[in-house]
């Protein structure tokens, strides 16, 4: 098998995460640059951002996931969020991923014609993005899970981390050191969800 399908293959949802993981920073921020540069866009717009949190930074944002759903879910069932919540923000990093809507609204307005589909195009290219950069830190060794705290906290994120207001966020995602493997998961076969005409 090619190392691309074992890579793919190797990713998962991993949960259990902590701050110790064998790769450093710098070689986490690198690999990241690569495949983000790498990745395709309609149009080649290039209009996803991340915003890579490590250490203080990577802990505010889940004080702020915290203090926002504390407000939402009733007391006396925060018990199993508060844990959820403290599971990311036990993990090394988050990288958050955005969409500039002002380099996407600007390719609507140059393309009159395909103007409603750079907003599903931008989602479409960030999902690629994610994949890639999911699969990219499964390869390094890390494991890492996909969270969407958006849009309850898009304003405080914007405003604690001094972010344009043109950045609409899309996605979190936590990794680090992975503590546990991911259980076993159910697959419909592929032959039940394709077809192949020959
Ligand atoms: C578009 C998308 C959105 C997802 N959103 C969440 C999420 O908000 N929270 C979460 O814990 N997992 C989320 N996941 C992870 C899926 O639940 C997970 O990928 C799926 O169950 C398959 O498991 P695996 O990642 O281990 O292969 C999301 C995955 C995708 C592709």
């Amino acid at each position: 098998m090619s190392e691309f399908v074992q890579a793919i293959k190797q990713r998962r949802s991993i949960y259990a995460l902590g701050k110790n993981p064998s790769v450093g920073q710098d070689s986490i921020v690198k690999k990241i640059e690569e495949v983000f540069t790498a990745v395709p866009s309609a149009f080649n717009s290039q209009s996803a951002r991340l915003v890579v949190l490590f250490g203080k930074e990577h802990d505010q944002l889940w004080d702020i996931v915290m203090d926002t759903l504390r407000q939402i879910v009733p007391a006396g069932k925060f018990g199993p969020t508060e844990e959820k919540i403290n599971g990311f923000k036990a993990a090394y990093g988050t990288i958050m991923f955005f969409d500039d809507t002002s380099v996407t609204d600007g390719f609507a307005a140059n393309f009159p014609s395909f103007a409603a589909n750079f907003k599903p195009w931008a989602d479409q290219a960030n999902g690629m993005l994610q994949f890639a950069l999911w699969t990219a830190l499964e390869d390094l060794g890390l494991g890492a899970n996909l969270q969407h705290y958006n849009p309850l906290i898009d304003e405080k994120v914007a405003g604690v981390f001094n972010l344009p207001k043109t950045w609409r966020l899309i996605a979190e995602m936590t990794f680090g050191e992975k503590l546990a493997d991911a259980g076993p998961k159910e697959t419909i076969p592929a032959a039940d969800r394709m077809r192949v005409l020959a």
